[in-house]
C-alpha cells in the first residue's frame, strides 16, 4: 500500500478514466430513474495540482494541464466540470458532481489517511456513504443497497503481481451480485503482455456488453514506463462506443506522443 493518487492525479490516465466516467453518468442521467455508483478504489477525493506530490511529478501537465490550455469538444463537460470544481477532481468528485438528489454514491477507499481525507471530503452530504476496506470484498459494497440501475468503478494501483487476476475474478463476481449494473475497470497499460493476457481473461469470463476503450501515447514497447491505459466496461449503455469513440481520439490528438498515439475500441462481446 505505497501508492498515493496525489503524484499522479490528472495525468493521461486520470483524463481517460474521468472523461469516459463522466460519459458513463450522461447515460445513467438519461433516465429520471435514480442510480448508485460504487467507486471501490475512490482514493482522497479532490488533490491540488500546486501541492507538493503533484509538483514533484508534475504528471498532470501532461494530461489535464494540456487539456485546460486547449479544450476539444469532445472534452469540453469532462474539462469544464474541472474548471467548476477547482482542485483536480477525483473519480468521487466527479461523480458527486453529477449526481441527482436520488442519486447515491458509495465510496470505497482502504488506505487510513486517504479514507481519512475522503471521508471528510464528503461529510455532510447526505447522498454519500463513506467506506473503509478491502475494494474486493465486494459484500456491502455491490450492489449498492436498493439500486438495479447504477455503476461500479474499479480503479486498483496495480502494486500487487496478481492485481490483474483479482480484478477479473471481483469483475465476475460483481456481475455474479448485480447483473444490471455497469461495471468500469481502469487498466494500465506498459507493454501489451500483460494487456492482452487481461483482455483475454475478460473475454473469456463472457461478460455481456464488453466495451474495452484503450489510449496508447505511444507504441506499448518499454515496460518501464505508462505508455496508456484503458477503461473495460462490462453492461457498456446503448451504443456508449459512439460515445467513447470521440473521446478516445480527442484524448489522442492532445496527449499522445507526436505521431505515434493510438486509440483502441473493441466492442466484442
Ligand atoms: C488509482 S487510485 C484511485 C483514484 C481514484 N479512483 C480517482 O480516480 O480519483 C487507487 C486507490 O486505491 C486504494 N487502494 C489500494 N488497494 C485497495 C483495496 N484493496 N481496496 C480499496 N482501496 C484500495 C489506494 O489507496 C488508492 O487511493
Amino acid at each position: 500500500m505505497n501508492y498515493r493518487h496525489g503524484f499522479h492525479a490528472g495525468n493521461h490516465a486520470d483524463c481517460l478514466k474521468h472523461a469516459l466516467l463522466v460519459g458513463l453518468l450522461g447515460a445513467l442521467r438519461r433516465k429520471d430513474t435514480p442510480f448508485a455508483v460504487a467507486d471501490l478504489h475512490a482514493g482522497r477525493g479532490t488533490y491540488d495540482l500546486a501541492g507538493d506530490q503533484a509538483m514533484r511529478t508534475g504528471e498532470w501537465k501532461g494530461g489535464i494541464g494540456r487539456l485546460l490550455a486547449d479544450t476539444p469538444e469532445p472534452l469540453a463537460e469532462y474539462v469544464t466540470l474541472v474548471q467548476r470544481l477547482g482542485l483536480y477532481p477525483g473519480s468521487p468528485a466527479i461523480i458527486r458532481a453529477l449526481l441527482r438528489e436520488g442519486d447515491r454514491l458509495v465510496a470505497n477507499e482502504k488506505h487510513a489517511e486517504e479514507h481519512a481525507a475522503l471521508a471528510a471530503w464528503a461529510a455532510g452530504d447526505a447522498r454519500i456513504t463513506v467506506r473503509q476496506g478491502d475494494a474486493y470484498v465486494l459484500k456491502g459494497l455491490v450492489p449498492p443497497a436498493g439500486f438495479k440501475r447504477g455503476l461500479v468503478l474499479f480503479d486498483p494501483p496495480y502494486e500487487a503481481e496478481d492485481e490483474a487476476a483479482k480484478l477479473v475474478a471481483a469483475l465476475i463476481a460483481a456481475h455474479r451480485a448485480a447483473p444490471t449494473l455497469v461495471l468500469a475497470a481502469w487498466y494500465p497499460v506498459k507493454h501489451l503482455a500483460p494487456v492482452r493476457a487481461l483482455r483475454d481473461a475478460v473475454r473469456e469470463a463472457r461478460l455481456p456488453k464488453l466495451l474495452d476503450a484503450a489510449l496508447y501515447l505511444r507504441p506499448p514497447l518499454d515496460p518501464t514506463r505508462l505508455n496508456g491505459s484503458g477503461l473495460l466496461i462490462v453492461n457498456a449503455p446503448y451504443r456508449f462506443g459512439e460515445v467513447a469513440k470521440p473521446i478516445l481520439a480527442a484524448l489522442a490528438a492532445r496527449l499522445a506522443d507526436v505521431a505515434d498515439g493510438a486509440v483502441h475500441l473493441d466492442a466484442a462481446a
